[in-house]
């Protein structure tokens, strides 16, 4: 049995971020336990930027107009009071981030650099060329190192212990070893990540697999939102790699076969900086209208060319190098291949603006105990659908939140106390694959899953397709409860954590499929075919999805209009 008084499982902004602010007072205990080494966390993995309105690179920003911009790219099922705070607090935890040594692009007179994001009104992105999540992690890490927060690395979180709405802890498996461990904690804070790796095309890392999202989900808390999945417009064909929004921020072109640049067609105004779903939805209609290139016509070009090949060195290097090395070409000279890759989750555990998760029942219930921040919780600040840079600041802006919530209030939570019986759901979960005796693989199901999750809910969906791919996933189910893994090993059995996830997987994935079958509406990154408009008389609302045996119970609850310092935004036409 390990014991703390807080626990933060993920090691990414948000977890770093949040462990900071929790060992700003020696007196409590902190640590963090991660399945990947804190540097190898997906924030690492963003490229273009962090949103703020310092107004470097223009006149005219502000709070209101970035928490506007903010409601009005989530197609306003953003909660207000969330936005409000992304907007006011963004300038202070950027410089707090620029004093920790945090080396951000600069201008000529030496003030921090700011670029065009879509849906940004005003150039806000500040970025460390296009490498800024790396280089906020590399920094996040310097101080956690100098704080000496204890960091359990490559160790699994298999379960989260919640009794009568209090959490207790969680089960742990130290992938080193093969011990599994009861970790109580009076706090456990999560900010284990989004959920992209269930489709074909992704940027997302390996470990994206939802893992937080289904612990919470089998504690008996609802998932919210999950249907709203984020399409990046610019992944590398095929493969998916990420290559910078940032480039559309310095110039980029998108053309189609005929040489067009067709977000003129789709939205005029911004052009290719139009917010990610729209920009998404429009190269999804080139490609099915025939008016896509390479091969197979799958995909539409991004022209780097347009920038200039000193600016491309300069503010661009990975987007370059990406170029050349997955896809042999040189941008400089020609254009790239791409097509719309899943990025982002907006959906996931519900928490209040200080991190708390709550039940969002009719008394609002908090779990005691239990927090969440980053891409794995849904405080709502994205909505139906994130602009690009707001991801980086939602994880240290509500990451800090959190952390600081955590460390005023901890002293006041009971001792806690996790039982044997509690332990062996996980136990028996592992000894399942160690010793059963099943036939069906988990690359297979994994494979499967991530096609038909890609093919029939993606960029665009519709009834029929969304009916076959639950069957099917539900299918896949039934075919995991057979799964079977070869190596019978403890030390670093990769085969028991791929499995693990897979069944991860497979579970929020009937909960992402529900959730759109249900909304029969058009709104941020869930495109319905046969429901094309946004219907606010009927949808404005969020998904709740509870876990019942028979697949998820979905309800519905309000979206929060109530930001402090001003009066909300209401619903609007969205134009760009
Ligand atoms: O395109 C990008 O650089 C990604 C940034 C983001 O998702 O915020």
């Amino acid at each position: 049995m390990l014991e703390h008084d807080v626990l933060i499982v993920g090691s990414g902004l948000a977890g770093m971020r949040a462990a900071l602010e929790v060992a700003e007072d020696p007196s409590i205990d902190v640590a963090i336990l991660t399945k990947v080494h804190p540097l190898r966390s997906h924030s690492g993995a963003a490229q273009g930027g962090i949103a703020a309105s310092l107004g470097n690179s223009s006149d005219g920003d502000g709070w209101e107009l970035h928490m506007y911009d903010t409601v009005k790219g989530g197609d306003f099922l953003v909660d207000q009071d969330a936005a409000e705070i992304l907007g006011r607090e963004a300038p202070e935890n950027i410089f707090e981030l620029e004093h920790m040594g945090c080396a951000f692009s600069r201008m000529e007179d030496g003030r921090i650099a700011q670029r065009r994001f879509g849906g940004h009104s005003e150039p806000r992105a500040v970025y460390a060329a296009d490498r800024t999540g790396h280089a906020l992690l590399t920094v996040l890490f310097e101080q956690l190192l100098k704080k000496g927060v204890k960091v359990y690395s490559e160790w699994y979180a298999l379960d989260l212990i919640v009794r009568d709405n209090t959490c207790q802890g969680l089960i742990a498996y130290d992938i080193l070893t093969g011990q599994i461990e009861a970790v109580q904690a009076k706090a456990v804070m999560f900010a284990t990540g989004g959920y992209g790796r269930t489709f074909r095309i992704t940027t997302n890392a390996f470990a994206s697999t939802g893992d937080g999202v289904v612990m919470a989900y089998r504690a008996g808390i609802p998932l919210q939102d999950m249907e709203f999945v984020q399409f990046h417009p610019t992944g590398l064909q095929g493969s998916g790699i990420l290559l910078s929004e940032a480039a559309r921020g310095e110039g980029a072109h998108l053309v189609n076969a005929d040489g067009k640049r067709f977000m003129e067609d789709y939205a005029a105004g911004a052009m290719e900086l139009a917010p990610r779903d729209i920009v998404a939805r429009a190269e999804q209609t080139e490609v099915d209208n025939g008016r896509g290139v390479t091969a197979k016509g799958d995909s539409v070009f991004m022209d780097l060319r347009p920038i200039g090949e000193e600016r491309i060195r300069y503010a661009l290097p990975s987007v370059m190098h990406l170029a050349r090395d997955f896809a042999g070409l040189d941008p400089l000279v020609e254009p790239i291949p791409i097509q719309p890759t899943a990025h982002y989750s907006m959906g996931g555990i519900p928490c209040d603006i200080d991190g708390q998760v709550r039940l969002k029942d009719q008394d609002n219930t908090p779990i005691t105990g239990f927090y969440a921040a980053g891409e794995c919780s849904c405080v709502s600040v994205h909505g139906a659908n994130r602009l690009g840079t707001n991801s980086l600041l939602e994880a240290v802006v509500f990451g800090r939140r959190t952390g600081k919530n955590i460390r005023e209030h901890v002293k006041d939570l009971d001792p806690t106390r996790i039982t044997e019986g509690e332990m062996q759901p996980a136990i028996d979960e592992v000894n399942r694959f160690l010793q059963g005796e099943g036939s069906e693989n988990v690359g297979a199901i994994r494979s499967d899953l991530r096609d038909v999750m890609m093919e029939k809910c993606g960029v665009f969906r519709e009834q029929g397709a969304l009916q076959e791919c639950l069957s099917t996933v539900k299918d896949l189910q039934a075919r995991f409860a057979k799964a079977r893994i070869d190596d019978r090993t403890t030390t670093f059995n990769t085969d028991l954590l791929d499995a693990i996830e897979v069944g991860h997987m497979l579970e929020f994935s009937e909960v992402i499929v529900s959730g759109a079958l249900n909304r029969q509406e058009s709104r941020g990154g869930h495109a319905r075919r046969d429901f094309a408009t946004r219907d606010d008389d009927n949808w404005y609302k969020h998904t709740l999805a509870y876990r019942e045996a028979d697949g998820p119970r979905l309800t519905y609850s309000e979206v929060n209009m109530s930001p402090r310092h001003r009066a909300a935004y209401p619903p609007e036409e969205r134009k760009y």
